[in-house]
C-alpha cells in the first residue's frame, strides 16, 4: 500500500528512546511537536506567565531536538516526516522541496526535484510505457503534457486503462479554488489537459469552485468568493468543454442542493481524524475547525453517487482526477477512506507546477502579479512582463552567451515554451540553438511573447462570447450525455 496517509499510522521505530519516555515512532513525535507549538502560541497570546512560556519553550526545543535525532531531519511545520526516514532511521531527503496545497517553494533554481517528490508522496511515473499505453487506448497522439513529463506522475492509471479496455468507463474530476478573478496562465494547465482527456476518452467530467474553501482560508466574504467561482467558471469553460458532457459546480450551491454529496462528505468526515488531516496537512489547534473538515469536501467529488444526476446511484465509476501535485495531499486521504466506504480509489494524473516569471523556485502566483501572466493581460503587458521579469538562463554578456550558450534548466521563458509551444521539433530547435548561444536572451523571450499573446488573445475572445445563461447552463444539476 502505498499511500502515505496509511503508512504514517503504520510506522513504530522500536529502539530509539528519549530520557526515559515512551517510544515515539517519528509521526508522534510530530504530531507532539505540532500540539506543542500550539501551546506556545497561545500562551503568548494570552500573555501568560514569563516562567510558564519559558517552560512551554524549553519543551518544545526538547522535542525538537529529539526530532532530529529521530529522523535526522528538521521539524517544520506543516512538513510531516516522510516514510523512508523513518523506516531506515535515516535521512530519505532534506525536505528542502515544500509541497503542499499552500505552499510550493525550493532553493532549486531548476525547480521542484519531481523525482524525490514521487518516491515522498509514493505515487508511480508516468513512463514512457504508459504514454504509449494512452496512445493505444485512446488512438490520439498523447497530449504534448504527457510527452513532455508535465503530468508526470500518477496513480492507478494502468488500472483505469485497463478497465477502459475492457469496455468500462470513468469519469473526470478536477477542481479551482476561486480566490480571485485573476486567473493566470499556470491555472489553466489542468484545464488544457483535462479538456483533451474529456475529448479523447468521450467521458464526463464534474469540475468543483471550492469557494467555501477560499472564504475558510482568506479574508474575503462569502459574497465574493462565490461570485469568484461564477467568474472563474468563464474561463474554465472558454477552454471549451462540451457542455453536454461537463457539470461545474460551487461548494457554495450545490452542498445545499444535493443530499448525496452532503452524505458523501459526511461519511468521509466520520472515518478520517483529527490527528490524520494534521498528519497530512499540518492543521494545528488554532486552525478553525472548518479548514479541518474542508479535506472531506474536496474527497466527495471522486464518488459517482456524489451526482445522482449524472451517474444515478452507481457508486462504482471510476474516477480520475488530473490535478497539480500539490492536491495529492487530499487525495491520499480520500484513497485512504474509499474501500472503507466502499467505493473505489480515484486514480490521479499529476502535473509539476507552472512556474512564476522570477524563477522555478515557486509557482506562479496570483497574489503578486509581476510573478504572473494573466488572462486578462494585454499584448503589450505579456511583452514588458517577459522582458523585464523572466528569469533567463542566458549569460551576462552576448559575446560571452555567445561563447558558453545559455542554460534551458532554470530558463523561464524556455519552461513556459515547453508548456505552449506544441512543435515538438521546434522546441528542441531552440533547445539546441540556446545550449549552444546560437540563440539570445532576447530571441528565445520573442518567441515566448509570440507564442503566448495570440493563444491569450484567444482565450479572451472564447471567454467573452460566453453568456451568463451559458455559465448558468454549466452549473445547473443535469443528466449528461455519455455511455459507460
Ligand atoms: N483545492 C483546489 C485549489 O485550491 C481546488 C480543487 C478542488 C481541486 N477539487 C479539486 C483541484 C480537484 C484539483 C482537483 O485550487
Amino acid at each position: 500500500m502505498s499511500d502515505q496517509s496509511v503508512a504514517f499510522t503504520r510506522l513504530r521505530m522500536t529502539d530509539c528512546k528519549g530520557d526515559g519516555e515512551a517510544v515515539k515512532s517519528p509521526m508522534e513525535l510530530y504530531e507532539k511537536l505540532s500540539e506543542q507549538g500550539d501551546k506556545v502560541r497561545t500562551l503568548k497570546s494570552a500573555k501568560a506567565e514569563k516562567a510558564e512560556v519559558d517552560a512551554a519553550i524549553q519543551l518544545l526545543l526538547k522535542l525538537k531536538m529529539d526530532y532530529k535525532q529521530l529522523t535526522g531531519q528538521e521539524y517544520k511545520p506543516g512538513c510531516p516526516p516522510s516514510e523512508n526516514s523513518a523506516e531506515n532511521g535515516s535521512v530519505a531527503d532534506d525536505c528542502d522541496d515544500e509541497v503542499n496545497p499552500w505552499n510550493v517553494t525550493t532553493s532549486n533554481a531548476k525547480g521542484v526535484d519531481y523525482d524525490k517528490l514521487i518516491v515522498r508522496f509514493g505515487t508511480s511515473k508516468v513512463d514512457q510505457e504508459l504514454v504509449d499505453r494512452i496512445e493505444r487506448v485512446s488512438g490520439q497522439k498523447p497530449h504534448h503534457f504527457l510527452r513532455r513529463g508535465i503530468f508526470f506522475s500518477h496513480r492507478d492509471m494502468h488500472q483505469v486503462l485497463d478497465a477502459y479496455e475492457k469496455k468500462k468507463s470513468f469519469f473526470l474530476y478536477t477542481g479551482r479554488g476561486p480566490s480571485s478573478q485573476a486567473m493566470h496562465v499556470g491555472h489553466l494547465i489542468p484545464f488544457i489537459f483535462t479538456k483533451w482527456l474529456q475529448d479523447v476518452f468521450d467521458i464526463p467530467l464534474v469540475v468543483q469552485l471550492t469557494d467555501d474553501e477560499k472564504y475558510l482560508w482568506k479574508d474575503l466574504t462569502l459574497e465574493q468568493c462565490h461570485q469568484f467561482a461564477v467568474e472563474n467558471a468563464k474561463d474554465i469553460i472558454a477552454c471549451g468543454f462540451d457542455i453536454n458532457k461537463t457539470f461545474i459546480f460551487s461548494d457554495l450551491d450545490y452542498m445545499g442542493a444535493s443530499p448525496e454529496f452532503y452524505r458523501n462528505v459526511v461519511k468521509v468526515e466520520k472515518h478520517v481524524t483529527f490527528n490524520q488531516v494534521k498528519g497530512i496537512f499540518g492543521f494545528t489547534d488554532s486552525d478553525c475547525i472548518g479548514k479541518i473538515s474542508f479535506p472531506a469536501i474536496q474527497a466527495a467529488p471522486s464518488f459517482s453517487n456524489s451526482f445522482p444526476h449524472i451517474f444515478g446511484d452507481k457508486k462504482d465509476i471510476q474516477c480520475l482526477i488530473p490535478c497539480a501535485i500539490d492536491q495529492d495531499p487530499y487525495f491520499r486521504m480520500t484513497r485512504d477512506v474509499a474501500p472503507r466506504l466502499g467505493y473505489p480509489k480515484p486514480a490521479l494524473l499529476l502535473s509539476t507546477f507552472f512556474p512564476a516569471l522570477q524563477g522555478a523556485q515557486t509557482k506562479m502566483s496570483a497574489s503578486d502579479a509581476n510573478s504572473s501572466i494573466f488572462l486578462t493581460d494585454t499584448a503589450k503587458q505579456i511583452k514588458n512582463k517577459i522582458n523585464k521579469y523572466a528569469f533567463s538562463g542566458g549569460k551576462d554578456t552576448v559575446e560571452e552567451h555567445r561563447k558558453y550558450g545559455g542554460n534551458v534548466d532554470v530558463d523561464v521563458s524556455f519552461m513556459y515554451l515547453s508548456f505552449f509551444l506544441e512543435d515538438d521539433e521546434q522546441l528542441e530547435k531552440i533547445r539546441q540553438d540556446y545550449t549552444s548561444g546560437a540563440l539570445l536572451t532576447g530571441e528565445l523571450k520573442k518567441i515566448l511573447i509570440e507564442t503566448l499573446q495570440p493563444l491569450i488573445a484567444k482565450h479572451q475572445e472564447q471567454r467573452k462570447q460566453i453568456t451568463d445563461e451559458t455559465v448558468k447552463q454549466f452549473m445547473t444539476p443535469r443528466p449528461l450525455n455519455f455511455k459507460l
